[in-house]
């Protein structure tokens, strides 16, 4: 079965289930954990559950379907999944809802395994190669009232025409590819997103001149390592339709750069050793696409890059952000980084702190090195204590916020084109929007303001946002 005729049995699936309802309005919850590829395939659910005749809610009482969509990337998550199922247990128990786990953290045998043997009221697992399976799942969920566990272990294919619901009506995200090939070795995203795969340029130019009718402004482009987009399929001699002359990530730029009515264009995150020249001159001559790049460096120091498998060294990543900074008027830029990876001396770290001050980045996701199982760093011996990981991701934290406070001077009394998002979420007699440089700015204006591009003066700056006036 090719995967068109997979997700048309899926459609047949989605009208079993919404005779079942029978109008009966049922009402749907959803918590999503992970990054924004995670996000994108909620949104890809919910817009599976409303056409099942499910409402969304946020209000748990209400809930006959709890949805959780699972990141496994750090250990926290786990903690928080668990915290989650406890509250969910009670309401299971008072009204009988069912509660389906999807995502990342469900193709890691030991955590299904867990969630089986203490957590056996849970209805539905389900993988992230087979979310679009959903609408069966909740079907014989319903139906037969069995436990569902459907997940595969495969490469993973990618599914076209699936419903979606987007959270916004103003920013939008397209996934360009999936999976990850790169297997950094404190990462577990190889282990659970399969193979590296893009989509082709077809369906995602289509997808996005559909955005750009709906009234969309800002499209973000996602994938696990977006700059390699269509190189897999290259090196594998897979077929792919050339369309508007798309063959790599600095060609579907420039065609995503001619869509009228798109004002905006963002992706992450691009991987450093792939970002090749023809990547750079598309972002320069591309008037669209946002100049604030995000460039995950993880460490600064070439030993411990060597260990995590990122194929560059601290000179490497240095030359790089000056060739861009030469080609790129307006650049501005922000990174990952992770402390306290196996090994890593404080010397070593020292390093990191290096690139940061010379760099001077507009942002910094910061992370405490975590143990995943599966992976090649869980199994060095020379871990990190704790306390010591904590120390350092202060002192970097330190750095980083004093480097925010002094970037912020810069923007006072200058003009910035903000894309207007809606009001302000702790007042809302102000608006909210964001810069090219992905800055808060919050400002006084009436409410036709949103969606549109405004240009405003910035009068103070407070940290984590700015504060505009026209
Ligand atoms: N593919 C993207 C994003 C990967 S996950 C990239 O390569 O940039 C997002 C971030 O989580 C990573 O950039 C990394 O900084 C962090 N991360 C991944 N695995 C981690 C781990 N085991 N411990 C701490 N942080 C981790
Ligand atoms: Fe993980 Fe590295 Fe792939 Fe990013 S590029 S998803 S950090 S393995
Ligand atoms: Fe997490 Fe999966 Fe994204 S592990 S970071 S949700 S790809």
């Amino acid at each position: 079965m090719n995967t068109e005729q997979e997700v048309t049995i899926q459609s047949k699936f989605i009208e079993k289930v919404k005779e079942i309802n029978n109008d009966k309005k049922l009402k749907y919850s959803i918590l999503t954990m992970g990054c924004q590829l995670n996000e994108n395939d909620s949104e890809k659910l919910c817009g599976m559950m409303e056409q099942m005749g499910y409402q969304k809610t946020d209000n748990q009482e209400e809930v006959d379907i709890a949805l959780i969509n699972t990141c496994c990337v750090r250990e926290n998550a786990e903690d928080k999944l668990y915290g989650k199922l406890g509250e969910l247990k009670k309401l299971k128990e008072k009204k009988g809802i069912i509660i389906a786990i999807g995502g990342c953290m469900m193709q890691e045998k030991h955590i299904t395994d867990k969630i089986k043997q203490s957590y056996p009221f849970v209805d539905i697992i389900f993988g992230t190669h087979t979310l679009h399976r959903f609408p069966e799942d909740l079907y014989n969920a319903l139906k037969e009232k069995k436990k569902i566990e459907d997940i595969l272990d495969i490469e993973g294919k990618i599914y076209e025409g699936l419903p979606i619901k987007r959270d916004s009506n103003i920013k939008a995200s397209i996934t360009i590819m999936n999976g990850c090939n790169n297997f950094c070795s404190y990462c577990i995203v190889p282990y659970v997103r399969g193979r590296e795969r893009s989509r082709e340029p077809r369906a995602i130019i289509e997808e996005a001149k559909k955005l750009a009718k709906q009234g969309y402004k800002e499209i973000t482009l996602l994938g696990q390592n977006v700059n390699s987009y269509l190189r897999v399929e290259k090196e594998k001699n897979i077929n792919f339709e050339e369309y508007e002359g798309i063959n790599s990530f600095a060609t579907l730029l420039r065609a995503i750069n001619k869509i009228e009515g798109i004002e905006r264009i963002r992706f992450v995150s691009p991987h450093p050793k792939d970002f090749t020249e023809d990547v750079i001159n598309a972002i320069a001559d591309c008037k669209k696409v946002c100049k604030l790049i995000h460039l995950p460096l993880q460490s600064g120091n070439t030993k411990v890059l060597k260990e995590m498998n990122r194929k560059y060294t601290k000179e490497q990543y240095l030359e790089l952000v000056e060739k861009m900074k030469e080609k790129i008027p307006n650049l501005t830029l922000s990174t990952d980084i992770i402390v306290g990876f196996p090994g890593e001396t404080g010397q070593e770290f020292e390093d990191t702190l290096d690139v940061v001050e010379k760099v001077k980045f507009e942002q910094v996701y910061m992370f405490i090195y975590s143990r995943r199982v599966g992976t090649p760093g869980d199994k060095m011996q020379n871990q990190i204590p704790e306390e010591e990981k904590h120390k350092r991701f202060d002192r970097l934290k330190q750095l980083v916020e004093s480097q925010i406070q002094e970037n912020n001077q810069k923007y006072l009394n200058t003009i910035q084109k903000v894309l207007v998002e809606g009001e302000s979420k702790n007042n809302s007699k102000m608006l909210t929007g964001r810069t090219d440089s992905n800055k808060v700015v919050v400002f006084e204006g009436s409410k036709e303001l949103i969606g549109r591009m405004v240009e405003l003066k910035i009068v103070s700056e407070h940290m984590w946002y700015l504060k505009g006036e026209f």
